[in-house]
């Protein structure tokens, strides 16, 4: 699945946007990626509750909300009544994930866990099966453009490896530096599902990204 991160995007005309890669065929993406962030948790200011619900009623494509937000516990339920179709925490931001990821799912989202470059999975492995996806970053989070740290990897595959196995039932999502360089490489390593903005929005076609990053995560 390719989700194209609108972060990339040009957020003065944000609907258009979306439906550059809401037409039929390899160019339509799975999710829009929907980077929300706090100035806190990040040193970075996006967008928050009011564009996402303006963005539900815009678009059919399901919303994968990335929240980059201190108190998610507070907050990201909030998210999933608006209509987000994954509500994604921070493991670092969260007090009681367990408890978030069935208050997601009771307002009818699905519950999506995010780990940061270094923090290792390990410490979160009997947290995973009670999500439903699980963001591996491979940038630190807070903008778009950077370049993509391989290292991460070791946690696709370890996700992968688990999921494989049916010790978990998870989308593995990977997000920061995805671009036709560098999307075999996680493909390879077991992601399902693929963060682009730069490489999507930064295109002068953003549907023909789209296209071509999915035949890359196939080949
Ligand atoms: C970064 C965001 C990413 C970002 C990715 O904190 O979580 O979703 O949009 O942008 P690229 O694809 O340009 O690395
Ligand atoms: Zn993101």
């Amino acid at each position: 699945m390719i989700a194209p991160s609108i972060l990339s995007a040009d957020f003065a005309r944000l609907g258009a946007e979306i439906d550059a890669v809401a037409g039929p065929g390899d160019g339509r993406a799975d999710w829009v990626h929907v980077d929300v962030m706090d100035n806190h948790f990040v040193p970075n200011l996006t967008i928050g509750l009011p564009v996402v619900e303006s963005l539900r009623k815009h678009t059919g494509l399901p919303l994968d909300c990335h929240l980059m937000i201190e108190d998610p516990d507070r907050w990201a339920p909030g998210y999933a009544e608006a209509g987000a179709h994954n509500v994604t925490v921070h493991v670092e931001a969260a007090h009681d994930p367990v408890m978030l990821a069935k208050n997601l799912r009771a307002a009818g989202a699905k519950a999506g866990l995010a780990i940061k470059p270094g923090t290792p999975i390990e410490d979160y492995l009997d947290t995973l099966k009670h999500y439903d996806t699980l963001l591996v970053m491979s940038v630190e989070p807070g903008f778009g453009g950077q370049s993509f740290i391989p290292d991460v990897l070791d946690k696709v595959r370890t996700a992968r490896r688990l999921v494989d196995t049916g010790h978990l039932t998870l989308l593995v999502e990977i997000d920061g530096g995805i671009n036709a360089d560098t999307i075999e490489q996680a493909a390879e390593a077991g992601a399902d599902c693929f963060v682009a903005g730069s490489a999507v929005y930064g295109a002068g076609d953003p549907a023909k990204a789209v296209a071509a990053l999915r035949d890359k995560a196939r080949a």
